[in-house]
């Protein structure tokens, strides 16, 4: 038999995820195969003085990142919320076994000042589904509280850790290229591969792009928390204007997010000080403790580590998991593109679907040993 070649294009916790699990699972049923990941930007590409935040196109880095459930209300959102639950499971296990992963489990608290009937109802629209150790919490009238076990990590170790395994471990050959269209690719890799487009936002198809992706701009504050602040949650308000303010620590040392911004279509990727300021307003009103002191003048201030901005691969109807002819109908595309926040809630589920994809195009039947 020979060699299947299989080529993902991006090196996002999506690409990344993606290649580690089919690598996984077609070793397990003995299916020879070949892994290339194409991508412009990632762990396999730093230059010199580059570090995994150098550039804000590759979203990846800039992301929280934790978990945080939503009630449900399309057949799309139910299938990214079963891709949540796996990933929940997933980093558990990753968390126990793996410490270097970066990932932890601690307490997620949200408050809802405006509730819509979905929040009211949260039961029976899934938000509470698969989660351990869930509470309603008290709280004054017309607000909702929850809380509930989820993960944090620190997005470049994370990203680096499969980087690591994918190149040590699994073998897997990364290039660095910008590519102009997936036709590309039939010129570096011969074969006929079978592409995996996990290119977030970043890929023109021939010119085009997809029509339904969209970006969401999200900013938010790296901080260094002040000394009474406690890193063991997550806390989330969504305010009653709408807006959202929430803070992350991230395990290992990686400072707390204060965030953040959504704001739909908005591609800038410059540091606004308009947003930065409305932050920190609103991080002295409900994170107070997250302020230091400046011992000359006696004033809280917030230590900023850096200022993250990126762009959410938002896309109507969600991520797209299709199964596309390609190539005058010779050639296989598995879409796993269009995460918007959730590229690391959904990243191990997602890599599931994609490797279904996977086997229904080779044609294996998935418990047969081959
Ligand atoms: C402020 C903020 C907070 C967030 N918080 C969370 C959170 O708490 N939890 C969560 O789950 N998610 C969060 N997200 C969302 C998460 O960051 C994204 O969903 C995720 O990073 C998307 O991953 P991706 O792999 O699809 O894309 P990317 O990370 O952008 O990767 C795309 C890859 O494709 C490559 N590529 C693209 N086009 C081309 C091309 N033409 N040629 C070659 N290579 C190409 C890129 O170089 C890159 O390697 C947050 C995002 C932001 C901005
Ligand atoms: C790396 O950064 C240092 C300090 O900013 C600078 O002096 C040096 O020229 C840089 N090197 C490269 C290869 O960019
Ligand atoms: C691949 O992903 C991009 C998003 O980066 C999207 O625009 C495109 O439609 C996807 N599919 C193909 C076949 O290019
Ligand atoms: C964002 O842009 C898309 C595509 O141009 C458009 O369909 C959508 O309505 C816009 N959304 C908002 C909220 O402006
Ligand atoms: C995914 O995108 C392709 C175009 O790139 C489109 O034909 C297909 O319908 C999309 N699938 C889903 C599930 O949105
Ligand atoms: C493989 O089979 C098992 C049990 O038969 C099923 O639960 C699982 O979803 C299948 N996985 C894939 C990737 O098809």
């Amino acid at each position: 038999m020979s060699t299947q070649q299989i080529v993902i294009v991006g090196a996002g916790i999506l690409g990344l995820t993606t290649a580690q699990t089919i690598s996984e699972k077609l070793n397990e049923l003995g299916f020879k195969h070949e892994i290339t990941i194409i991508a412009q930007y990632g762990p396999h590409n730093l230059e010199m003085n580059d570090s995994l935040t150098t550039y804000n196109e590759y979203v990846s880095p800039w992301a929280g990142a934790h978990f945080r459930p939503f009630p449900i209300t399309t057949k799309e959102q139910k299938e990214e919320m079963k891709m949540t639950r796996q990933t929940l499971k997933y980093f558990k296990y990753l968390s126990e076994n793996y410490k270097e992963c970066s990932i932890k489990f601690i307490k997620g608290v949200e408050f809802i000042e405006n509730p819509n009937e979905y929040y009211q109802d949260y039961a029976k629209y899934g938000y509470s589904e698969g989660l351990e150790n869930f509470e309603k919490l008290e709280t004054k009238p017309g607000i909702l509280g929850f809380q509930y076990d989820t993960w944090v990590l620190n997005p470049t170790l994370y990203l680096q850790y499969i980087y690591f395994k994918l190149l040590l471990e699994f073998k897997i050959k990364f290039i660095s290229k910008k590519l102009n269209s997936l036709s590309e690719i039939n010129s570096i890799i011969q074969g006929n591969p079978i592409i995996i487009n996990c290119s977030g936002n970043g890929l023109k198809y021939n010119g085009g792009v997809d029509p339904d992706s969209f970006p969401i701009r999200g900013q938010t504050l790296l901080l260094n928390p002040g000394p009474n602040y406690k890193s063991d949650k997550t806390v989330t308000i969504q305010l009653k204007d709408g807006s959202w303010v929430f803070t992350i620590p991230r395990p290992y040392n990686g400072g707390v997010i204060l965030g953040g911004t959504k704001q739909i279509n908005d591609t800038s990727l410059e540091v606004r000080d308009e947003d930065t300021k409305y932050l920190e307003k609103l991080g002295s009103i409900y994170f107070p403790e997250l302020q230091k002191i400046n011992a000359e003048t006696n004033k809280p201030y917030f230590d900023i580590i850096r200022i993250n901005v990126a762009l959410r691969p938002g896309r109507k109807g969600g991520l797209n998991n299709s199964i596309e002819k390609f190539n005058d109908n010779k050639q296989f595309v598995i879409n796993n593109y269009g995460a918007g926040g959730m590229g690391y809630e959904l990243s191990y589920g997602s890599s599931l679907k994609t490797f279904e994809n996977l086997l229904s195009i080779l044609k294996i039947d998935n418990k047969s040993k081959l």
